[in-house]
C-alpha cells in the first residue's frame, strides 16, 4: 500500500496570540528574577549609601572601643556558641508576633479581667522585649560586615526597626482600647518583619555572610612544596597558594605552623594580619587564632582555622591538607 505523506501545517498565530505568549513568558521570567533585580536596586540606592555612612560614623567607633570586651564577643555568639546568636534570637519576635496576629484573627484580643492587656497584647509585648536582644546582636554583627553586605545588612535593619516601631504602636493602640488599629498595625508589623527576615536570609544564603568560609577547604591530598625553607626564617610568616588553597605559614622557635589563610569569619587573609607570639590577628575584623592549633582566641569568628601538617624535605617546606584515602578504602 503506497505511503501517503500528509502535510501538516501549524495553524498560524495571530499577532494577539504572539503578544499574549510574549507577555506570559515575560511574566514567568520575572517570577524567577525579581529577587535579583531587587538586590541590584538595593545596591544602587543612594539614600542607603548615605545612611550607611551616617550610621557607621556613630556605631563603628563605639564598637572599636569595646571590641575586646567579652560581652561584645558573646553578642556575636563567639567561640562558645559556635554560631551567631542573632539569627536564633530573631525567631522569638517573629514567632510571638505571628501568634499575636493569630489571636487577633480568632478574636482573642479581649482584655483580661482586671487588666488593660489582652492575650494578643501580652505576646506582642513579649516580642518587643525579645526584639531588644535581637536588634542588639544584629547591630553587633553588622559592625563586622563590609561593602555591599553592610548596605544590605542595613536595609535588613531598617525594615526590622520599622517592624518594631509598628509593633510598639500596635501595643500602644491595644492598651488604649483601639482594637481595630491595633490589629491592623500588628499585621503590618509582621509583614514588614517577614520582609526583613527575607533580606536577612539573602545575606546568609545569597551572600554567605556569617557562614564558615573554610567549611569546604580540603586538599592538597599529597605533600606539596610550598616555599623554600630559607624563605621562612624564624618568627616570620607568609601566605602561599598551594594547589588552589590559601595557606598561612609561620615559623616560631624553629617550629613550623600552617593554617588555612582564609579567615573562617568573612574571608580576610590572615597573612596580612599581625602575628604576636603564636597568635595571628585577622586584619579585617580582628579575630585572633592560635597558630598551633587554629583555635579561636578572640571572635567575632565562630569557627576555628583548619591546621595543615607540614614537613621539610630537600630544602622545601611542604604542606598537606586532607589525608589521602587508604587503598583499602578505594577498593
Ligand atoms: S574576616 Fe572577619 S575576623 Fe577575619
Amino acid at each position: 500500500m503506497p505511503l501517503v505523506a500528509i502535510a501538516h501545517r501549524e495553524p498560524e498565530m495571530s499577532s494577539t496570540d504572539r503578544q499574549f505568549g510574549a507577555t506570559t513568558a515575560g511574566a514567568a521570567s520575572r517570577l524567577t528574577t525579581w529577587h535579583q533585580e531587587l538586590f541590584t536596586a538595593v545596591g544602587r540606592w543612594q539614600w542607603l549609601h548615605a545612611l550607611n555612612d551616617a550610621v557607621s560614623g556613630v556605631v563603628q567607633p563605639l564598637y572599636d572601643r569595646y571590641r575586646d570586651n567579652l560581652a561584645v564577643e558573646l553578642m556575636h555568639g563567639g567561640r562558645w556558641a559556635g554560631h551567631a546568636l542573632h539569627p536564633a534570637l530573631s525567631d522569638l519576635p517573629i514567632g510571638l508576633w505571628s501568634s499575636t496576629v493569630v489571636l487577633d484573627l480568632l478574636g482573642k484580643d479581649v482584655p483580661i479581667a482586671g487588666s488593660r492587656m489582652d492575650p494578643a497584647g501580652t505576646l506582642s509585648a513579649a516580642g518587643l522585649l525579645a526584639a531588644v536582644a535581637t536588634v542588639a546582636t544584629g547591630v553587633t554583627d553588622w559592625t563586622v560586615s563590609d561593602g555591599e553586605d553592610r548596605r544590605v545588612g542595613l536595609f535588613h535593619g531598617v525594615l526590622n526597626v520599622a517592624g518594631v516601631a509598628l509593633q510598639g504602636a500596635s501595643l500602644a493602640a491595644r492598651l488604649a482600647g483601639h482594637r481595630g488599629p491595633a490589629r491592623a498595625l500588628s499585621a503590618t508589623s509582621l509583614t514588614v518583619t517577614a520582609a526583613a527576615g527575607y533580606v536577612g536570609g539573602h545575606l546568609v544564603q545569597g551572600r554567605a555572610v556569617m557562614v564558615n568560609r573554610v567549611a569546604g577547604s580540603a586538599g592538597p591530598n599529597r605533600w606539596v612544596r610550598a616555599v623554600p625553607e630559607t624563605d621562612l626564617p624564624d618568627d616570620t610568616s607568609t601566605g602561599v597558594e598551594v594547589e588552589g588553597r590559601q595557606v598561612l605559614l609561620h615559623r616560631s622557635d624553629g617550629e613550623l605552623h600552617a593554617l588555612d589563610n582564609t579567615c573562617s569569619h568573612a574571608g580576610g587573609l590572615l597573612s596580612r594580619g599581625d602575628v604576636t607570639g603564636c597568635i595571628v590577628t585577622c586584619p579585617l575584623h580582628g579575630s585572633r587564632f592560635d597558630l598551633r592549633d587554629g583555635q579561636i582566641v578572640r571572635g567575632p569568628a565562630h569557627h576555628p582555622q583548619p591546621v595543615l601538617p607540614t614537613r621539610v624535605r630537600n630544602g622545601w617546606i611542604e604542606v598537606r591538607g586532607s589525608q589521602p584515602r587508604s587503598r583499602r578504602e578505594k577498593t
